[in-house]
């Protein structure tokens, strides 16, 4: 991130009151001015340095470009699609994009909640209705959105524009082929209580985003897939509040440049058009914040399943993309990376983009994004990434070593729970308060303060 040469408020006060009499303010200007530039140097020469560093690293692990990708690039530079914007967002036509802020352009304050939830409801009631009646090309709903200023664009690169748009229509997506993948990789281990819903979330994806609409079922996937970060920094935060637990305080720090790098995807997506229909919003913002919810309650549970969970949604988004660059390459090898996707990974300062992967040595991994085929690999090698940090965030429980002993210890507590209801119902038509079984009290044995609860409670995720 850029930092400001403003000086802050904070910083004005904090500023000694009086410098040294005898030097004029222009010489100290001058001092803190050629200090400023040592110092960009210096990030200059560090920068040279780390891509030097992941350069080697790159070859040594024979990531380097093969001869036919570079083929792949004359060809690139030839098409007609090289400087062509590649912006597409709904959301973004609306609430704007954090790349565009500059001195002459400032952030500004959100507006009250209320004016701003007023305003959205609006929108989203006009994109709604047109659903609702089948009309899928009003704005909000289908209608093409080309993000650029008028003013700066001839009419043939608007043209342009709204080729490559009608070219990303044309993606596609086997289920099966990812299916495929999964199967023919190792397995990530996970007890079945986790197994369960990641099992019923990837059929709903399937079910509910057709092969043909790919870039809609990223954009979905990307606005979920951001909330396992966020709610553990928040339970670890609570944590810490409350003095329960501060040992692992340094993760809050690797969980948002994850949540960082996942936000970045979404964009990508939002530029490639993925959230321009009312149902997919719908369904992403609510499957979002129930997602939200539920991870906080499982951390509750065990922080140590939650982290498998989002391994194995990690694990199938590698296989999603993966498919999807395959399935893909010679349509997106013709297409230009968009703006935000180059902004993230080649400029600036790629601190956080370190951060997140801590299952490498850090900066030894530098992404080069001149195509969108070369965006989506390094989006599938992101989601890798996660993968790692994800295991590596269970390593410590070790309960996590041997998932079947979870599944045995979830099946005994299923049991007890249907064995007290079962024994509630038989009580209840033999209209007794009680049932006794050979002089032992069965009901008392499974309550809460019976024999088997007290056993139970020995066992973790009880
Ligand atoms: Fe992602
Ligand atoms: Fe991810």
């Amino acid at each position: 991130m850029e930092h400001s040469h403003r000086v802050s408020r904070g910083a004005a006060l904090a500023r000694p009151a009086v410098t040294e009499p005898s030097r004029s303010r222009s010489s100290v200007d001058d001092e803190i001015e050629s200090l400023a530039n040592a110092r960009d140097e210096a990030q200059a020469a560090l920068r040279a340095a780390q891509d030097a560093y992941a350069e080697a690293c790159a070859r040594r692990d024979g990531r380097v470009a093969s001869r036919s990708e570079d083929e792949a690039d004359v060809l690139f530079n030839a098409s007609p699609y090289v400087d062509v914007r590649c912006e597409y967002g709904y959301i973004q036509s609306n609430a704007g994009l954090y790349i565009d802020v500059s001195k002459t352009r400032p952030p500004g304050v959100p507006r009250n909640a209320l004016e701003l939830a007023t305003d959205n409801f609006t929108r989203e009631l006009r994109a709604m209705k047109a659903f609702l009646s089948g009309d899928d090309s009003t704005p909000g709903n289908g209608e093409p959105v080309i993000l650029a200023d008028k003013t700066d664009v001839s009419p043939e690169e608007a043209e342009l524009m709204s080729e490559l748009r009608d070219q990303l229509a044309t993606f596609t997506l086997s289920n099966d082929a990812i299916w495929a993948r999964e199967r023919s990789r190792p397995e990530v281990p996970a007890p079945w209580i986790i197994k369960a819903p990641y099992l019923a979330l990837c059929y709903f994806l399937d079910l509910v985003f057709p092969e043909n609409r790919p870039i809609q079922r990223f954009w979905f996937l990307e606005t979920v897939a951001r909330m396992p970060y966020f709610s553990y920094n928040t339970m670890l935060t609570v944590y810490e509040l409350l003095g329960w637990w501060r040992r692992s305080s340094e993760l809050r720090r690797v969980h948002f440049a994850e949540e960082w790098n996942e936000y970045h995807h979404l964009l990508i997506h939002e530029s490639l058009g993925g959230d321009t229909l009312w149902r997919d919003r719908f369904l992403g913002f609510h499957s979002a914040l129930l997602y939200y919810g539920a991870l906080n309650f499982m951390w509750l549970l065990s922080p140590a399943l939650a982290y498998n969970f989002s391994e194995l949604i990690e694990a199938h988004a590698v296989d999603t993309y993966a498919q999807f660059a395959e399935e893909n390459k010679a349509t997106l090898r013709k297409m230009p990376a968009p703006r935000i996707a180059r902004k993230y990974y080649e400029e600036g300062d790629l601190y956080l983009f370190d951060e997140f992967q801590t299952a490498r040595p850090r900066s030894s991994r530098r992404v080069r994004v001149t195509t969108l085929y070369d965006t989506f690999c390094a989006i599938r090698d992101d989601e890798a990434e996660h993968v790692a940090t994800m295991a590596e965030c269970q390593m410590e429980d070790s309960a996590m070593a041997d998932v079947r002993k979870i599944d045995l210890i979830t099946g005994l507590v299923l049991a007890f729970i249907a064995a007290n209801a079962w024994i509630d119902r038989l009580a209840a038509t033999a209209g007794m308060d009680t049932l006794e079984i050979g002089g032992v009290d069965v009901g008392e044995t499974l309550s809460e303060d019976g024999i088997l609860v007290q056993i139970l409670r020995f066992l973790p995720f009880f």
